[in-house]
């Protein structure tokens, strides 16, 4: 099938060679901060389970009281989370998916359904008990968890709908988009930490803040990426495959 684009020249084939492997670093680290803080809260869940305690806010406090009182949530957001983020950079090798396309789909479909319940279960602590409280300045992390729980939802679904509708191009868009969000879990606490060492701005303010800020960043890096990356028609050839053909 010959490709409807005119080829890219070679300096462009080499720049989104480069961001592709800027990019593959970026998540690689993305990926260990977010499997760092899956199990750093599946530790103190676990040991909070052995304490004997009445008020898990007076024991605790009030930020990390919260998982404590919400622990079938928080459990659920956490497996949940370690799935998504084991299975995740697995579902964007060009090399698994020529392997074998069985694995590929069944893989998605356990990563799109552990996507819908991470971002159900966040949902379900980030909308209704904010850190600092819904009618408080926890009003701001409410309204971002409800922004990027239902985008992230909708994406989802439009990665499962139009792969069943055979539009390759399509599917991989939405598909970076919702990777894109899952990822913003680790942009955060990346973002959280730099912003508590080098201002006197309070966790409270912070930590709503750099919700949005961390899931805009990452929503606008998979938009660039997706442009300078989309392949012509269907997509059923992919933008490597095009690159490589030039090349020659
Ligand atoms: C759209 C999907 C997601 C949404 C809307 C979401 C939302 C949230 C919210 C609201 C909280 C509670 C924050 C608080 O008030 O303390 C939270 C906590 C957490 N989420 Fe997610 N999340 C999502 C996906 C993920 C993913 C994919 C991971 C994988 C790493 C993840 C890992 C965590 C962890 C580790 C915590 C505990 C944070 C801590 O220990 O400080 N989340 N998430």
């Amino acid at each position: 099938m010959k490709s409807q684009r005119p080829a890219l020249p070679p300096s462009a084939r080499s720049l989104r060679r480069a961001i592709e492997i800027l990019g593959w670093v970026t998540v690689s680290i993305l990926v260990i901060t977010g499997l760092v803080a899956i199990f750093d809260r599946a530790g103190f869940l676990t040991s909070a389970s052995n304490m004997d305690f009445t008020d898990p806010i007076a024991t605790f406090n009030p930020f990390d009281g919260r998982y404590v009182q919400f622990s079938l949530s928080s459990w659920a957001h956490l497996i949940t989370g370690l799935i998504i983020f084991t299975l995740g950079p697995l579902q964007f090798m060009p090399s698994i998916r020529r392997k074998s396309i069985s694995l590929h789909r069944w893989s998605g479909r356990i990563w799109l359904s552990a996507g819908s319940l991470a971002a159900i279960s966040g949902g379900f602590i980030g909308i209704f008990q904010p850190f600092m409280g819904v009618d408080g300045q926890g009003f701001n992390e409410s309204m971002a968890t409800t922004f990027f729980a239902v985008y992230t939802l909708f994406c989802l679904a439009k990665a499962y709908s139009t792969i069943r509708a055979r539009n390759v191009r399509a599917h991989r868009e939405w598909m970076v988009r919702s990777w894109a969000l899952m990822l913003a879990i680790a942009t955060e606490r990346i973002m959280l930490a730099i912003l508590m060492a080098t201002t006197d701005i309070g966790v409270p303010v912070l930590f709503g803040t750099t919700f949005w800020m961390a899931g805009l960043v990452n929503l606008a890096a998979s938009e660039i990426w997706i442009n300078l990356t989309r392949s012509p028609g269907s997509g059923h050839r992919h933008w490597k495959d095009l690159d490589a053909v030039s090349a020659a």
